[in-house]
């Protein structure tokens, strides 16, 4: 199928990594491990798609609920990415960017200093910007936002008749970039677990029983397929 209609942004919420290890009698961690290199390859394909903004979920503010040894191992993981990252970000073109919230005191400190060196680093790439959501949470994004708003209210830098759905989109961590076109959700869940809550309010939606280690290149083209046959149509009537 010849694709005339790409979308500029795509967010995944990359699911199923646990299932994945599962079936196999792996340790779910294991799982996250396959589902690293799923997304690494994801990243290199959308890019060469020309996709222009990709933002995945990797770890909600929810996901501190799980076990210690999930969670240090999760961890681990971004530990590693941003690693490699640093050290081949000279030979991509890959503008790195990260939503949520980095302030948080769970986070710990060397994964917050290595996401801030591959920020600064890959600022002023000109391809693919790939946004990764950590410890993002939709709600907890919308509260960051209010605070923000609410205390340029009071120190009077902004009006409250100046509050407009443009300006709200500013406070996000998102600002600076389009809606996603297209929400896609690995593992057959369908839901969308607090994940850009208003920015999604007009994307097509794309749910695939593929468990995201399963997801490769031929899967995202068949989202991509699906895309292409949509209709949007913002409320108009045609
Ligand atoms: C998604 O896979 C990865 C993260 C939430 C970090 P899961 O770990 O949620 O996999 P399932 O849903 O248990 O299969
Ligand atoms: C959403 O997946 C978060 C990420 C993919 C990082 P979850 O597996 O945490 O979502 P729920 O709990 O099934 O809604
Ligand atoms: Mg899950």
């Amino acid at each position: 199928m010849t694709i005339t209609n790409l979308p500029e942004h795509i967010a995944i919420i990359m699911d199923g990594n646990g299932r994945w290890a599962k079936k196999r009698f792996l340790p779910r961690n294991e799982g996250h491990r396959r589902g690293v290199k799923a997304l690494e390859d994801i990243i290199d394909y959308a890019e060469e798609k020309g996709i222009k903004y990709l933002t995945v979920y990797a770890f909600s503010t929810e996901n501190w609920r799980r076990p210690e040894s999930e969670v240090n191992g999760l961890m681990g993981l971004f530990r590693r990415y941003l690693d490699n990252n640093i050290k081949t970000a000279g030979k991509k073109n890959l503008r790195f960017n990260v939503i949520g919230d980095l302030k948080s005191a769970n986070i710990p400190e060397d994964i917050k200093e290595k996401i801030n060196q591959l920020k600064e680093i890959t600022k002023d790439k000109t391809g693919i910007c790939f946004n990764m959501a950590f410890n993002y949470g939709g709600r907890d994004e919308v509260k960051r936002a209010l605070q923000k708003i609410a205390q340029d209210a009071k120190d009077g830098k902004i009006t409250v008749e100046a509050i407009t759905e443009e300006l709200i989109s500013g406070y996000l961590d998102t600002s600076h970039m389009p809606d996603p076109d297209l929400m896609i959700r690995t593992s057959g869940e369908e839901r969308t677990s607090n994940f850009l809550p208003w920015q999604l309010a007009y994307s097509e939606f794309y749910f695939t029983d593929c468990l995201w280690p399963d997801f490769t290149k031929e899967e995202f083209d068949k989202a991509l397929e699906v895309y292409n046959t949509r209709k949007r149509r913002f409320g108009k009537s045609e």
